[in-house]
């Protein structure tokens, strides 16, 4: 949530700051700023808007080699000119930019306003520019230290100050930020994607530590005692090329299109087909103490929650082990009775999602093992955890989330295969999952060599204001998702429903203005799942159905949207694909950003 890049070195930084920013749009998008340190001090430039709109108006004399920019998603104060960031001090010395939420901003407003600051806008950061620029400390490490020893909450800053203007000090407390070496350059960003044009090199900072940057190296210390950290940066192996969106037209159409690749890559060397099982060494869990396991809890937010449902499901089914999913968000606020024999299972793309992280630590506090399926390496939630999977996505920029979710998905399959092999799952079973999920890729591509239909009927959908995705049990999540997804991109309503949920009261709602999706596999509930059908379709309800070839739905008046069959079991991940596709082409056909849906953002790292 929120973007900060910075530059220390030979080059103009103006240019590489709103480079930067570009590529870091996706985590917040209202608004945007850079200020770079010239000849004659701070030089500042911010709007409401988009990073192409603040390039537009950037001043053409905007000289200086020092610099820090930002993309905005508002928390503090509206998306205006005055609350975009960098924020200065009055004296125009300081420039700071800030990721995260200072809690006790208020107070510290009041006591700055009291002592006869001017405030310039409604936003917690700007404290922390006037609170560096009243320190008494004589280097800039040392204000910055004292400033964050009177906040509270989370941060990732980078400060810089015309009376220092060879360098940039970062501070993380909770929100990611890592230095990146260049050749007598530096950069500072809270995103790899930021500056992987520039360099690979980079040392991720860690909680409660902070970086003094200059062009030519990089010190670290904890700020809370100001003790060395001796943090050195490390190569990443990564492809540039991941972070564009290519011949694509946006990167959720890339990431949809990337599916068969990334599903194949957290298959990888994880099936062993001999013995019908998965291999998961990065749980950390030996044979034993994956037997003792009573109950799964798994936890996780908006789409990596309901992929969490369709994980339960699995875990239930394969391994015959209480399951459920619960949102994240929720689960710290109920005083959870953590058991020791439950394991805890945490999912999450961006391995950045607050409220994720605070259920981590939730948990552990209370003495019970979580471990993760994460997709971003090294990330706080991966760090978090006694252990867990790497999901092997790649990087994921739209903010709905495709290629990440269908990778959780098959990690929860992973997972309920290896618990279901050390209990009563068959090596038969085994065997005949993993053929299963072997097959998988290919028939994901099958499914998007449908992409023209599938762009057909959305445009249809697209034309509602109002619309059900419906499914039972399996399809349950698939229809939650769809939704999701649906809502999130068109900004269309889109309600999730338990088909057998909907002559309990929404079938109130079904009319010839309100389209319903609905998810019927070949399975034990087709028959009932195709009975709820004509109660739409009598009371004028258009239909769209996610079936299976074959699937006989009587004489419904329905269109049909197949998917490839596959073992019952892994089912739900087949009828989401689809989903994806009408979601995108609707988005699409109504002109709307599909990758930057309005007010949300990629990581959502403030609760
Ligand atoms: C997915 O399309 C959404 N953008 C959102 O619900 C997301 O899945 C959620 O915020 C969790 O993110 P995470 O996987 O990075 O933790």
């Amino acid at each position: 949530m929120c973007g900060i890049v910075g530059y220390v070195g030979g080059q103009q930084a103006a240019p590489l700051l709103l480079e930067g920013l570009a590529r870091l749009e996706h985590r917040g998008y209202d608004s945007a700023g850079v200020a770079v340190l010239g000849g004659s001090g701070q030089r500042l430039a911010k709007r409401a808007g988009r990073v192409r709109d603040l390039s537009e108006a950037l001043p053409k004399r905007f000289a200086g080699k020092v610099g820090i920019g930002h993309t905005r998603w508002a928390t503090h104060g509206p998306a205006t000119d005055a609350n975009a960031h960098p924020h200065l001090d009055e004296a125009s010395a300081v420039a700071v930019v800030h990721n995260g939420i200072i809690d006790n901003a208020s107070t510290l407003r009041r006591q700055l306003t009291d002592a006869g600051v001017e405030l310039a806008s409604d936003t917690d950061t700007e404290v922390l520019a006037h609170l560096v620029a009243r320190s008494d400390a004589d280097t800039l490490e040392g204000k910055v230290r004292e400033t964050l020893s009177y906040v509270e909450g989370t941060y990732g800053i980078a400060v810089t100050h015309a009376d220092f203007p060879d360098r940039i000090v970062v501070a993380r407390n909770g929100s990611p930020l890592l230095v990146g070496v260049g050749e007598k350059e530096m950069f500072v960003a809270s995103d790899l994607a930021a500056i992987i044009r520039h360099t690979t090199a980079v040392a991720h900072l860690d909680d409660g530590e902070m970086a003094t940057v200059t062009a030519t190296g990089f010190t670290t210390v904890r700020h809370t005692d100001g003790a060395a950290t001796a943090r050195e940066a490390v190569a990443i192996d990564v492809d540039a090329d991941q972070y564009e969106a290519g011949e694509h037209e946006s990167y959720m159409h890339k990431e949809i299109h990337e599916q068969p690749a990334s599903a194949a890559r957290v298959l990888r060397g994880r099936l062993d087909e001999r013995f019908g099982t998965a291999h998961l060494g990065g749980l950390g869990l030996d044979n034993r103490e994956l037997r003792a396991i009573r109950r799964v809890k798994i936890l996780g937010c908006g789409s990596a929650f309901y992929v969490g449902q369709m994980g339960a499901g699995l875990i239930e089914e394969l391994a015959r082990i209480p399951a459920d999913a619960e949102a994240a968000s929720e689960f710290r606020y109920r005083n959870p009775i953590v058991e020791p024999d439950t394991l805890y299972v945490v999912v999450s793309q961006s391995g950045e999602t607050i409220d994720t992280l605070l259920a981590v630590e939730e948990v552990r506090r209370k003495g019970g093992r979580c471990v993760g399926l994460v997709n971003v390496v090294g990330s706080a939630i991966a760090r978090a955890c006694d252990g867990g999977i790497y999901l092997h996505a790649g990087p994921e920029v739209a903010v709905a989330s495709t290629k990440a979710l269908t990778n959780m998905f098959l990690g929860f399959a992973l997972l309920a295969l290896q618990l279901g092999r050390v209990r009563d799952l068959s090596i038969a079973d085994g065997k005949r999952l993993i053929a299963g999920l072997e097959r998988l890729p290919d028939q994901i591509a099958e499914i998007l060599e449908g992409e023209a239909d599938l762009a057909e009927a959305a445009k249809e959908l697209a034309a509602a204001e109002s619309l059900f995705f419906v499914g039972r049990v399996r399809g349950f999540p698939v229809a939650r998702e769809g939704a999701q997804k649906f809502k999130e991109i068109s900004y269309r309503h889109a309600e999730a429903y338990q088909t057998s949920e909907l002559k309990h009261g929404p079938l109130a709602l079904i009319s010839p203005q309100v389209p319903t999706v609905a998810v019927v596999p070949d399975d034990e509930l087709t028959e009932r799942n195709v009975a709820a059908l004509h109660e739409i379709a009598a009371r004028g309800g258009p239909l769209w159905v996610v079936t299976h070839p074959g699937v006989d739905l009587g004489d419904v008046p329905a269109r049909r949207i197949e998917v490839p069959r596959n073992e019952v079991e892994l089912d739900p991940i087949l009828l989401t694909v689809p989903l994806q596709v009408l979601a995108y082409h609707a988005a699409a056909s109504l002109g709307l950003d599909v990758d930057k849906p309005r007010n949300l953002a990629k990581s959502v790292t403030v609760e």
